[in-house]
């Protein structure tokens, strides 16, 4: 199945034409583009990303990366006749105006060109992610892969999943206030760093000591899998305000162990409690963060679990996830309307 996929759920414009097949036994997916076109210098100024200008932005980005992956009117024609399913992110974690300006293209598109069009699910793509190829692979054998506990992590969501097989799924844990990618967001701009604050902490904290203050690490030693953040970034907050003095660099890395160390720990308990679980798996935009994959492929390996996590390019927010989405979502007969939830359907 020859996909287009289209995704505008935040500040990323994002489009790829992905070949899918295999099934849920042996998935597959050859990746012919990936686009990204990323709005980050234009949030930047005011700190965060701004719904509408992001609308505005994927609407003018849209058809620019339309040409990319035509990019040979010649062969357009004949590439056209090819694509089987247009799919666009309609379900969040996303932004709805930022949604709203994806679906609204798809479907023009779809008209236009007489093609089917589904819509999909954001958190889908970001579970579904970890089977794309890596520079390492060419995808997952998923029959020693699952049932797998899926740790999915961004600036919208963060949860903990029983991925029993690739149609059976389910929440066991989610954050009670802040996700954590928005903690690291919330922290970095405490700390003066630019948006996006996730990627600048994580750069900062490598230069300090992750002992130098004990932060709290809520609900860490609680029963069950929810997490909460929102305590550990005010407690940043409090110790910033009373020790303006402090070497910034071991606030960062002593917020990004607290934070971690509570991710990590409750993913470790789900792969106890859970039965059966082959693999731990990481997704999201906070996958990105190099000491949680380092720490989790760790924990993964000394309990004898496998581990997989996407390649940076598919962590973060991208269409080639989307597609994957869609295949699977086409397979279960499982399609989301064309109308924008900021929601994750979970
Ligand atoms: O999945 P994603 O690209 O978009 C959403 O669906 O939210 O995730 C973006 C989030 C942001 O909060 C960003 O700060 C965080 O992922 N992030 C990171 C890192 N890279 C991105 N957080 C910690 N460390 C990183 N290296
Ligand atoms: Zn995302």
């Amino acid at each position: 199945m020859r996909i287009l996929a289209i995704e505008t759920s935040c500040d990323e414009t994002a489009m790829a034409l992905v070949e899918a097949s295999g099934g849920f036994k042996a998935p597959k997916f050859k990746i012919v583009k990936n686009l990204v076109s990323s709005q980050i210098e234009i949030h930047r100024p005011f700190g965060g990303v701004v719904p509408n200008i992001a609308k505005r932005e994927h609407e003018k980005n849209l058809p620019i990366l339309l040409g990319q992956i035509f990019n040979n009117p010649k062969t357009e024609q004949k590439l056209w006749k090819k694509i089987d399913l247009i799919v666009v992110t309609a379900s969040g974690p996303g932004l709805e105006p930022a949604l709203w300006a994806g679906i609204g293209f798809v479907k023009k598109l779809a008209k236009e060109k007489r093609k089917p069009v589904v819509g999909a699910s954001h958190l889908e793509g970001h579970l579904y992610s970890f089977l794309l190829p890596t520079k390492k692979t060419t995808g997952v054998n998923v029959k020693t892969a699952l049932p797998a506990v899926t740790l999915s992590v961004s600036g919208g969501h963060t949860f903990l999943i029983y991925m029993k097989t690739l149609k059976e799924w389910k929440k066991i844990g989610e954050t009670r206030d802040d996700a954590v990618g928005e903690a690291f967001d919330k922290v970095a701009r405490m700390l003066g760093l630019p948006y996006p604050g996730g990627p600048e902490l994580e750069r900062l904290a490598s230069l300090g000591n992750p002992n130098a203050i004990r932060f709290p690490r809520p609900m860490i030693n609680k029963k069950g899998f929810d997490f909460s953040f929102s305590g550990l970034k005010t407690s940043v907050l409090y110790y910033l305000r009373d020790n303006p003095k402090v070497n910034k660099a071991d606030v960062a890395a002593s917020f990004q162990q607290a934070a971690i160390d509570t991710l990590v720990k409750k993913t470790i308990d789900a792969s106890k409690t859970l039965p059966g679980i082959r693999s731990m798996v990481l997704c999201g935009g906070v996958a990105a963060n190099k000491l949680l994959r380092k720490t989790l492929a760790k924990e993964a390996k000394a309990l004898g679990l496998k581990f997989f996590v996407p390649d940076f390019k598919y962590n973060t927010d991208n269409a080639t996830m989307i597609a994957a989405a869609a295949y699977f979502g086409t397979l279960r007969n499982k399609k989301y309307r064309l109308v924008a939830r900021g929601n994750p359907n979970i």
